[in-house]
């Protein structure tokens, strides 16, 4: 159960260097998780990756202009904004690290699991960033789904830096099995895109302790 991916996303942030049309992902590490989960750094388009669920950082009313949420708004097209509207319609305001599901249209993922993402330099940045990939992982739990797949919520639109971002989120990764007492989700994907990510990711993240 390998992530898929074809082409890097049509918008977005500088994309990695050496990313062509067709490249593909690439793994950077892979780690076991506490109830046996598999925790895989790849370096991809998040709208390319097979998963169950993919997870898109957003705003308190679901705005999809993050980088993210270009990527999945460019490869869904209208079948994809119209679930987004529905989902919006259906859950009104989403609180900070508030998160919800709606169903995927014209990319890989079966469902997006969209989160009001934290803004660096917030109340409770660092809180909020954990809280908000916890409430994703419960739900993805919540639906019984067996794969994920996260962005570097928080490092793109939203000011994080990304090395913060991705600590926060790994640890929190790894926290959230050792708490739970069982989990559908047997493969967590951590997807990075731009070069600074990966450059930060490669030099310093790849040896956290995560097990
Ligand atoms: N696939 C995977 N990761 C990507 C992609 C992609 N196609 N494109 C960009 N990224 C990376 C960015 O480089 C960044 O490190 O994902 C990370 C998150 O970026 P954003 O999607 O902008 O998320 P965030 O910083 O949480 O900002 C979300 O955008 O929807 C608006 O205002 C709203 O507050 C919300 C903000």
């Amino acid at each position: 159960n390998t992530p898929k991916a074809k082409t890097p996303a049509k918008k977005g942030k500088t994309p990695a260097k050496g990313k062509g049309k067709g490249s593909g992902k690439t793994v950077l590490s892979e780690k076991r998780l506490f109830l046996g989960q598999k925790l895989t750094v790849v370096q991809s388009n998040i709208a390319e990756i097979l998963a169950d669920v993919v997870v898109h950082p957003t705003n308190s009313s679901f705005y999809m202009g993050g980088e993210v949420g270009n990527a999945l708004d460019s490869a869904g097209g209208k079948e994809f904004r119209d679930e987004m509207n529905k989902l919006k319609a259906a859950q009104g305001n989403l609180e900070v690290a508030g998160a919800a599901i709606c169903p995927g249209h014209n990319f890989p993922a079966k469902f997006v699991i969209s989160c009001h993402s934290p803004s660096w330099g917030g109340a409770n940045a660092i809180p909020n960033l954990e809280k908000c990939v916890k409430n994703c992982l419960a739900l993805a739990d919540e639906k019984n789904l067996t794969s994920i797949a996260l962005p570097s919520i928080g490092s793109g639109g939203n000011g994080f830096p990304k090395q913060t971002a991705a600590e926060t989120i790994l640890q929190t990764i790894s926290k959230y099995f050792v708490t739970v007492m069982s989990s559908s989700l047997k493969q967590v994907y951590f997807v990075l895109y731009d070069q600074d990510s990966i450059d930060v990711y490669t030099r310093e993240l790849s040896r956290l302790e995560v097990d």
